[in-house]
């Protein structure tokens, strides 16, 4: 079993890591220990001895505890207010109105399997997968009891974490801060891998190492957001991409949040990952409870590689769920970057008609479909067929794109309203405002209150109205815009620091009704492109459009960023046009292709405007897609490469007898010359390269490489190695 708890000692085992906490003499629940699986053994607070304190500066334990102060000792839920002066995990304001919290150990218990977190997305686990310790804490003058949920996973070197915070007391009791997680680690060795970014430039990974004091990464935006996503990595410096330790955090949420780093004056590292508190309070009622969202902690041995094919397959498995989890999901083409708003029902059925000739599965009919949506200042709020572009309505539609063969897909944006709707001129309020404040619009549109059941039940409905008036399915859920003027009509003036997150309940319990009433149906998330590429998502949806920039060199570094946390088939990424509309690149056909298929493929041009060498093309993708498809969802994905002259990347098939390797020239020198290194085959059996039939062994491949010399590969120019193990 993977929890094992006597003597106050409670050591947690999941295949890979180990975490070790014990209770003190006076109830305190110290960290001991979090890092590479240990043995099973006896270990004591005397084995992992606490740094003193500096006694003049540093207030001491008032009773005699084994550690000198809370100032210094690692604690597994750091609280503030009692001398412990690093960045703590909660901070609640009782009956006094201080913020002073002294959470002691009352009891615990373990069971297993894993539980659900009422109202929230998380990782999920059958009994024989996954073990739950349940440690509650109490602060006895409040009656807060503060629940610490850890799940151990036997097949993943994963623990994840939550919170739950219970009002035992007779008052009221205001949350100003619950972090999901928290983990203070003994000595800096560390450099913080996290993944910044911008609309149409998301998920960049940046390296740099831990400071004194604090570091954030952080969004404010109401949604995970293009500009930090919930993901970091606390890596060895001298880790590299497939040796050393890296310990990866990732937050299962969609909304405002917050990983904090410390390095205190001894060296010691603390990381705290929650709610964002900037906009956040909760008030506790007395028997009430409020539950976190989850924390992942991932450990690796094998370098940030070995972090992300955890992750993978973690959120392949026991996150993503539903129908679509172990499909393949269908090579689409969206008319968003073909058509913009300027299309009608025939100018669909084109594109449908040269999808359904080129062996393309679905048709996406993007935004414009709704209300008098000629361009993006009216209409959301408005999920009515337009007749004007639609005459005939979705059915028809629907039904001559099935009678091709396609399945169909419809774009919303049921979060958004736009001021110049129906929708808005009868509801003004169901906007998120603040009365005697005028509201912000971004792209012309306002975000809707998400917190209210009504906001909710109208979109039910209309969705479900137009979800079961053809057959649709697939829905890309898009959100495109951050939020401003956070002020919910239905909540009391002390409670508006509960809306945001009042707002994401609201939208999960949307999405879980949609796919309640709709369980075939797949989802695809989307915000301004990748603006809200978390785990929260994926719960819900299986892809994510990766992002609004198409443009296959640009992608290079988005899909790399975003495979540091998340599976290659969670990644839609698509074959657009030239030159790419968002930077002006020409790309060959060819490399777009290959780089889409490094995610869930498909196709965003007017494929009616293709030559017939393209459409030649476009043939061959797709019939190597439906080949490569299951490697790519299940294979285990390296990045072998990511400079100016060469990115590559790699899959190994489950099973270990099939190869994928790709390469593109982003900027061609001259003297280019690459071998390409590959990673995780057998040293002694042999691959045989699938178009050329040459034999090498897994030695020579990993070892000295295949050297792209002979492609001859020239600006922008792209290969696919595909190998198969010789049996
Ligand atoms: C966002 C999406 C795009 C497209 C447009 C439509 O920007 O990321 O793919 O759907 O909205 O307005």
């Amino acid at each position: 079993m993977p929890i094992f708890a006597y003597d106050n000692l409670f050591q947690l085992r999941s295949s890979g890591s180990s975490l070790l906490m014990q209770v003190t003499p006076a109830g305190r629940l110290v960290h001991l220990y979090y890092g590479h699986s240990l043995p099973e053994g006896d270990y004591t607070l005397a084995d992992f001895p606490p740094t003193p304190s500096q006694p003049s500066i540093s207030p001491n334990s008032p009773e005699p505890d084994g550690i000198d102060s809370v100032g210094t000792a690692l604690s597994e839920y750091p609280t503030f207010g009692l001398g412990d002066f690093r960045p703590s995990a909660i901070q609640a304001v009782g009956e006094d109105g201080t913020r002073v919290l002294d959470l002691r150990y009352h009891c615990h218990k373990i069971y297993p399997g894993k539980p659900r977190i009422p109202g929230l997305p998380a990782t999920y686990a059958a009994d024989d997968e996954a073990e739950t310790l349940e440690i509650e804490l109490m602060d006895d003058p409040t009656g807060l009891i503060v629940t610490l949920v850890y799940t151990v996973f036997e097949n993943h070197p994963v623990i994840t974490r939550s919170v739950k915070a219970f009002n035992g007391g007779q008052k009221p009791i205001k949350l100003l801060r619950i972090d999901s997680l928290a983990l203070d680690l003994p000595e800096n060795r560390y450099d913080l891998v996290h993944l910044w970014g911008c609309w149409a430039m998301e998920r960049t990974p940046e390296r740099t190492p831990l400071i004194h004091g604090g570091m954030k990464i952080s969004s404010t935006r109401g949604a995970s957001s293009h500009t930090h996503n919930p993901f970091v990595a606390l890596v060895d410096h001298e880790a590299t991409e497939e040796y050393g330790e890296a310990m990866g955090f990732a937050f299962v949420y969609s909304g405002s949040f917050q990983i904090q780093t410390e390095v205190d004056f001894a060296g010691q590292v603390r990381l705290l990952m929650g709610l964002n508190p900037d906009n956040f309070s909760w008030t506790l009622n007395p028997g009430e409870q409020f539950n976190t969202p989850e924390g992942v902690m991932v450990y690796s041995d094998q370098g940030l590689g070995g972090m992300s094919r955890a992750f993978h397959k973690l959120f392949s498995h026991n996150l993503i769920r539903g129908p679509w989890r172990d499909k393949d999901r269908p090579i689409l083409v969206n008319n968003w970057e073909a058509t913009y708003f300027n299309f009608n029902e025939e100018k669909l059925l084109s594109i449908g008609r040269s999808a359904a000739e080129l062996g393309i599965e679905m048709l996406v009919m993007d935004d414009g479909w709704f209300g008098k949506r000629d361009d993006d200042h009216s209409s959301l709020g408005d999920w009515f067929v337009d007749h004007h572009k639609l005459p005939e309505g979705l059915k028809s539609l629907s039904d001559k794109l099935h009678e091709m063969g396609l399945k169909m897909g419809i774009w919303f944006e049921p979060e958004m309203i736009s001021p110049d709707s129906d929708l808005y001129r009868a509801h003004p309020d169901w906007a998120l405002h603040i009365p005697g404040r005028p509201n912000s619009p971004s792209r012309w549109q306002y975000v809707l209150d998400m917190s209210r059941q009504d906001v909710q039940d109208y979109l039910f409905e209309r969705m479900s109205d137009i979800l079961s008036s053809a057959k649709i399915e697939y829905v890309k859920w898009d959100f495109n815009r951050n939020f401003s003027e956070v002020g919910s009509a239905l909540l009391p003036p002390d409670r508006q620091g509960e809306v945001e997150h009042r707002y994401m309940l609201g939208l999960y319990s949307l999405l879980e009704r949609i796919l309640t009433a709709f369980p075939e149906l797949l989802l695809e998330g989307c915000a301004g492109g990748g603006g809200r590429f978390d785990a929260g998502m994926l719960y819900y949806a299986p892809q994510i459009w990766t992002s609004d920039d198409t443009d296959a060199i640009e992608r290079l570094t988005i899909q790399q960023g975003t495979s540091y946390c998340y599976p290659p088939s969670t990644m839609s990424a698509h074959v657009s046009a030239c030159p790419n509309h968002q930077t002006g690149r020409v790309t060959p056909f060819k490399t777009r292709g290959i780089v889409a298929m490094g995610g869930s493929f498909g196709y965003e041009l007017d494929l009616t405007k293709l030559s017939d060498e393209e459409k030649e093309e476009v043939k061959r993708q797709v019939a190597l897609y439906h080949e490569l498809a299951p490697v790519i969802r299940n294979g285990d994905y390296y990045r072998l490469e990511n400079s100016p002259t060469l990115a590559a990347w790699e899959t190994v098939s489950a099973d270990g007898t099939e190869v994928v390797a790709s390469a593109v020239v982003p900027m061609a020198r001259i003297v280019n010359t690459h071998f390409v290194r590959l990673r995780g085959l057998e040293e002694e059996a042999s691959y045989r390269d699938m178009d050329s039939g040459k034999v090498y062994s897994g030695g020579m491949l990993m070892h000295a490489g295949i050297n792209l010399t002979p492609y001859r590969l020239r600006d922008r120019d792209g290969v696919m190695i595909r190998l198969k193990k010789v049996e």
